[in-house]
């Protein structure tokens, strides 16, 4: 299959319209997207990606109106969140409406919605006829896209059309709340941090990560993710210094240590969340086999960082000065 790279929105809608699946930038990290009404478009997705087809996805609308097309039931907290945080990187899972198929909540009775507030995905969904499903535009297992010529990498040739924008603003995916239980329960964590949260829903419940033998929170919990091919190193500062034939890189808030093969300091941790899944791309197209990632403060995006880093090096934090 060719894959059509666009700018223009409309066109990738058409695409869509035509039970096609079409990649498309958000604030968040590029998403695969298909009609959410049609189990046909969806499944291509699942096919695209190598994706196990029990891990539900998000379904995307174009404004917070839309959310009753696919969610059965909108509670007083869900009302909240949404005046609060829609448009924007958060997303609700919600008792769903019986006539979207179970393809794309992987048979589970909630389903989970995301309004993005970025104004290419925002064209793009107006011209859409149906709420559009869509899970992060990689191959299951990698990093998440965060601009389009990864999404190409990884899917070019796999699906019918890329509409194509500038970089992911943010860099991580959307925070996830349930709202279909009482207490609302925290799923993921994202840019809409924990204390944000907290300041409209004082009672949320913060899921822990699945431990082996449990039933999982959230489908996507019990699958490796973000994995880059190097080895990840987590540590709380940077180790005294590298050596050299480890063909080690660097990244984090702090300066990098002596003998990092390549290193990007971060600025502050939104800039840390905007580079980090890219960074990961980069060391592996270079050869990179050890990143050292420094764990930045448990606060505001920290959170999510942290999230994202402690399953990418497979769920171990190492001492700072192993090398
Ligand atoms: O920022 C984002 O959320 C991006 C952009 C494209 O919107 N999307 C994204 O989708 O990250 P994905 O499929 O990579 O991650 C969706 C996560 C999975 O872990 C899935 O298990 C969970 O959301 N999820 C989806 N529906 C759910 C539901 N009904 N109940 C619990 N978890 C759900
Ligand atoms: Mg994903």
């Amino acid at each position: 299959m060719q894959t059509l790279v666009t700018d223009r929105p409309e066109e990738a809608a058409s695409w869509l319209n035509r039970s096609e699946t079409v990649a498309f930038p958000t604030e968040t990290v590029y998403g695969l997207g298909a009609d959410a009404f049609n189990p046909d478009a969806v499944a291509k997705i699942f096919k695209a990606k190598g994706r196990p087809s029990d891990n539900p996805l998000i379904v995307h609308v174009a404004t917070p109106e839309q959310i009753g097309e696919v969610a059965a039931e909108i509670g007083e907290t869900a009302k909240i969140l949404v005046e609060r945080f829609f448009p924007g990187p958060l997303t609700l899972v919600l008792k769903k409406r019986a006539a979207v198929p179970e393809i794309v909540s992987a048979g589970l009775p909630t389903i989970g919605v995301r309004c993005p507030s970025h104004p290419i995905a925002s064209e793009f969904l107006r011209h859409c006829k149906h709420p559009v499903a869509a899970p992060s535009a990689n191959v299951s297992g990698r990093p998440s896209p965060t601009d389009w010529k990864t999404v190409y990498h990884d899917l070019g040739g796999k699906i019918a059309c890329l509409l194509r924008g500038e970089p992911s603003t943010i860099g991580l995916e959307s925070t996830i709340v349930d709202c279909s239980v009482n207490p609302p329960r925290l799923l993921r964590t994202g840019a809409v941090s924990i204390e944000l949260l907290r300041e409209l829903v004082p009672d949320i419940e913060i899921a822990t990560a699945c431990k082996p033998g449990e039933a999982p929170k959230s489908p996507g919990q019990k699958y490796r993710h973000y994995s880059p091919e190097a080895e990840i190193i987590l540590v709380e500062s940077p180790p005294s210094n590298l050596q050299t034939d480890l063909h080690a890189a660097w990244i984090g808030l702090a300066a990098p240590p002596a003998g990092a093969a390549k290193s990007l300091q971060c600025r502050d941790m939104d800039e840390y969340a905007r580079v980090l899944f890219g960074f990961f791309r980069t060391c592996d197209a270079e050869g990179i086999r050890t990143i050292y990632c420094e764990l930045p403060p448990e606060k505001g995006i920290g959170r999510a960082i942290r999230d994202r880093l402690v399953k990418a090096a497979g769920e171990e934090v190492k001492n700072s000065d192993k090398q």
